[in-house]
């Protein structure tokens, strides 16, 4: 609504409602570095490739002459009342995209009540992202370290809780990174930059500086590249922990606990079993391993599986209002979106990420409206709305 008001009242948008224009308005922006890490893929795309062919093998068929006001998108995820059916997905190092970084994505999220999701690898630090997110609600994703540092992760998990984030996303499908050619040909690991401003957590982290300085005598800031590679050993360990290890997760952790990155039926009730209350699928927006299934196609049977056991949220490949559509109905109780926003936060700042958000919203507002969905809720938004044209 005050999106369409502007609009009649002939008030030009500061940026593009055109999602297909988000990205290449971030393009012309960034530094090639900067746009080859949040456009870059695994291998030659095809995993990324994958997840947009996805979306498409479903159309939208709606119904007609269905009575209702409003379109209801509140729905209830890990236990908490939220506004809107869309989180904003963790992504990392957001500095390098805009100086309003994790804070003013933070705000943007809280301004419109889009819970805003703190990745481990942030330039900000938990508490710093934490004060800027004031009374919207956030969660907290965990770059898992190996067992070996427990006392690292204990301290994290006690930072968030104390910091107010509610829930906390553990990552499983990134405990390295991925094979991603376009961050090799700018020689770009945004971890590792002498700045070091994708490892502010590790260096806000009492418990890490005080390992720092028995390992070398030195504090983080008197050899800040040993440092930073030190703490990437610490979070992208190279092997990854075991379902097993989840309980240690849930020992330390008081508050529901989603796991980020699953894509087969099995590790979904794998997931069930070990206790946690969400799963994310998710193949990380095709940064990780090439040749993937797309996340969507895999959605309806996990969904299927432990819809009704567990919190079903669903990521990889949104970019627009029908999309989201497609993803709930197909199984999603709430979708996170990543590149997006980031387009958004670099042509715009927290400005852009507002609008980003608020286009999504309204577009998936109009669609359900227009499509006769009166609400978010199974009951209403389910397969029916959708039919499988490839
Ligand atoms: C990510 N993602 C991510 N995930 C995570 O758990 N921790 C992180 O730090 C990051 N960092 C990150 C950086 C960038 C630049 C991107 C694009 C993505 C993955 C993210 O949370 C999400 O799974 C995907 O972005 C979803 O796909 P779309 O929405 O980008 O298609």
């Amino acid at each position: 609504q005050e999106i369409y008001s502007k609009g009649l009242k002939g008030i030009k948008p500061r940026f593009s409602f055109d999602v297909t224009q988000w990205g290449s308005m971030a393009k012309e922006i960034l530094p090639a570095s900067a746009w080859g890490y949040v456009h870059g893929n695994a291998g030659t795309r095809e995993t990324y490739e994958n997840n947009r062919k996805s979306f498409k093998k479903w159309a939208i068929v709606p119904n007609r002459l269905v009575k209702f006001d409003k379109v209801d998108l509140t729905t209830k995820v890990l236990g908490l009342e939220l506004n809107n059916p869309l989180i904003i997905a963790p992504v990392g190092v957001l500095q390098i995209f805009h100086e309003d970084k994790e804070g003013g994505v933070a705000k943007a999220g809280g301004n419109v009540n889009v819970p805003y999701t703190l990745s481990t690898a942030a330039a900000s630090s938990i508490e710093e992202a934490a004060e800027a997110s004031g009374d919207g609600l956030r969660f907290f994703q965990l770059y898992w370290p190996s067992r070996g540092h427990d006392d690292i992760t204990i301290s994290m998990l006690k930072r968030a809780k104390a910091a107010g984030y509610r829930a906390l996303f553990v990552t499983l499908d990134t405990y390295i990174l991925g094979w991603r050619p376009d961050d090799e040909n700018h020689a770009y690991n945004p971890f590792l930059r002498p700045d070091a401003i994708g490892v502010e957590i590790g260096f806000s982290d009492p418990v890490f500086r005080s390992k720092f300085k028995q390992m070398t005598g030195k504090q983080v800031e008197e050899d800040m590249s040993n440092a930073a590679r030190t703490w990437s050993q610490i979070v992208f360990p190279g092997v990854s922990n075991g379902w097993e290890d989840l309980d240690f997760l849930k020992q330390h952790w008081d508050g529901p606990i989603v796991l980020k990155g699953i894509q087969t039926v099995a590790d979904a009730k794998k997931a069930v079993s070990a206790g946690v209350q969400g799963i994310v699928v998710s193949n990380h927006g095709g940064r990780q391993v090439d040749g993937c299934i797309a996340s969507l196609e895999m959605l309806p049977e996990i969904a299927d599986a432990v819809g009704d056991k567990i919190d079903v949220l669903f990521d990889s490949g949104i970019t627009c209002g029908a999309d989201i559509v497609k993803a709930l109905a197909l199984g999603a109780k709430a979708v996170l979106v990543g590149r997006p926003y980031v387009y958004g936060l670099a042509f715009g700042g927290q400005d852009g990420v507002e609008h980003v958000l608020k286009s999504l919203l309204g577009e998936l507002d109009l669609s359900l409206q227009l499509s006769g969905v009166p609400s978010v809720n199974k009951k209403h938004l389910n397969r029916d709305i959708l039919r499988r044209v490839e």
